[in-house]
């Protein structure tokens, strides 16, 4: 058996912002999205203020974990509850919250898994420029080295950013996200300056806590041109660079893509790309479905062409393609040649509560069975995968579509806050059961269960 199939690892995601609520609790500062929320951006003029109430109900959420069988959960860190205006003055209250949590991880034997930043800058720092500042990587830095400080001692395996490239296009070019600015010259900034402070992070973490495990998390899709035609294809090359290439190959080849390269030369000082370029140990991939893209006049709305009419898709209108998992693993193994995890994989549902409290998600079942079956198949053809995060535990916020979106194995009825877990979460829980004990008779994980 090899190692990768000794170690897989199983388990469940989250993010700070979408389930944890108590926005004004225990001294937390404002951040990014509490702004954007403000401004009237998110669908149904929804709010994050309750959200999944996590912050108060962060035991009961364990213990859906310890039923689901999970090895590991990842989440993030709330980068204004810990310092509220960015930089400077620590609240012990937020810090707390997270001593808590941890603790209650570890006695249920779940593995935590820390993100640093899941899109929740706060506010007093975007107020100084935010990720356009250069300032901003210090920043990072400082922030990394607090929450390595405290909690090193129980978490090992940390990743710096959840997903730059969506962070920046959508939030400083589109505008569809916090902080909802629309210029190219901010975002080649942005980039250019969260590649920087990924890089100290890294230094920062390494630095205080023994044995860290260190990655940063990428949403890697493959970019397929909607037709034929040159323009089509050379739209598709460039937007790849943006989207696929901005992120990972700074931070783990030392280079940017070449078209981007040539835009952000002028911002790269003597000794940037190696303060970006430092050694980690794992590459995070979280992945939905390819795009398909489409040539346009500007640049970067090509991105989200129209999806071919044969092509099934989820209820949020994300292509269904579970073979692109295969493919994008097999390209991640072969540019990066580091172990992957995949921290996210999960659909949007339409889901009814039943009279009887059922909620039978077959949509969620059928998606994560073949999903994990293209990467059953990457892993059959020598990809060194070695862990599968569903996205998510339970239904959250998701960010400019509010509570529509339902993610979770586990329903959240937001007018009561009650948890059910769905079909999918039994599920879930039988899988990791099987394939744990398919493991364990040494036969490895040849098939879906
Ligand atoms: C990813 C985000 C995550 C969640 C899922 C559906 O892009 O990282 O927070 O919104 O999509």
């Amino acid at each position: 058996m090899s190692k990768a199939k000794e170690d897989f690892i199983w388990g469940v995601s989250t993010s700070n912002y979408q389930i944890e609520g108590a926005a004004k609790e225990d001294g937390r500062g404002p951040g990014i999205w509490d702004t954007f929320a403000q401004q009237g951006k998110i669908a149904n003029n929804d709010t994050a203020d309750v959200a999944c109430d996590h912050y108060h109900r962060y035991a009961e959420d364990v213990a859906l974990m310890q039923r689901l069988g999970v090895d590991a959960y990842r989440f993030s860190i709330s980068w204004p509850r810990v310092l509220p205006e960015g930089r400077g003055r620590v609240n012990e209250a937020g810090l707390a919250f997270y001593d808590r949590l941890l603790d209650k991880l570890l006695a249920a034997n779940i593995e935590p898994w820390l993100c640093l930043y899941h899109w929740d800058l706060p506010q007093a720092l975007e107020d100084l420029g935010g990720w356009t500042s250069r300032d901003s990587a210090t920043w990072f830095g400082e922030f990394a080295a607090l929450v390595g400080r405290r909690y090193g001692d129980r978490i090992k395996r940390i990743a710096t950013f959840n997903e730059p490239a969506v962070f920046s296009l959508l939030g400083y070019a589109y505008g569809s996200h916090a902080p909802g600015k629309v210029s190219h010259d901010d975002l080649l900034k942005v980039i250019h300056n969260v590649n920087r402070a990924h890089g100290r992070a890294v230094d920062a973490i390494r630095s205080t806590v023994d044995r860290a495990s260190i990655g940063s998390i990428h949403n890697v899709q493959p970019c397929r041109p909607v037709s034929d035609s040159a323009a089509d294809r050379i739209a598709t090359e460039r937007f790849d660079e943006y989207w696929n290439g901005a992120f990972p190959q700074p931070q783990m080849l030392g280079t940017y893509p070449p078209q981007l390269g040539e835009l952000i030369a002028p911002l790269i000082k003597p000794g940037d790309l190696a303060e970006i370029c430092r050694p980690t140990d794992w590459f995070g991939l979280n992945h939905y479905g390819p795009l398909y893209i489409k040539e346009s006049t500007d640049m970067l709305k090509s991105g989200f062409g129209p999806i071919p009419a044969h092509i099934p898709r989820t209820s949020m209108d994300w292509p269904i393609e579970p073979d692109g998992l295969r493919e994008t693993l097999m390209l991640l193994d072969r540019t990066y040649s580091l172990p992957i995890y995949v921290m996210e994989n999960g659909t949007a549902t339409i889901d009814h509560v039943g009279d009887n409290g059922e909620v039978l998600d077959q949509d969620r079942i059928d998606y994560l069975r073949a999903y994990i079956g293209a990467m059953d198949d990457a892993i059959a053809a020598g990809a060194d995968v070695r862990g599968y995060f569903v996205w998510s535990l339970m239904d959250n916020f998701e960010w400019n579509s509010g509570f529509k979106e339902r993610f979770g194995l586990v329903h959240v009825d937001y007018a009561t806050l009650q948890r059910r877990p769905k079909a999918s979460a039994a599920w879930y829980a039988e899988f990791i059961r099987a394939r744990r004990h398919k493991q364990a008779a040494g036969h490895g994980a040849e098939t879906v269960g």
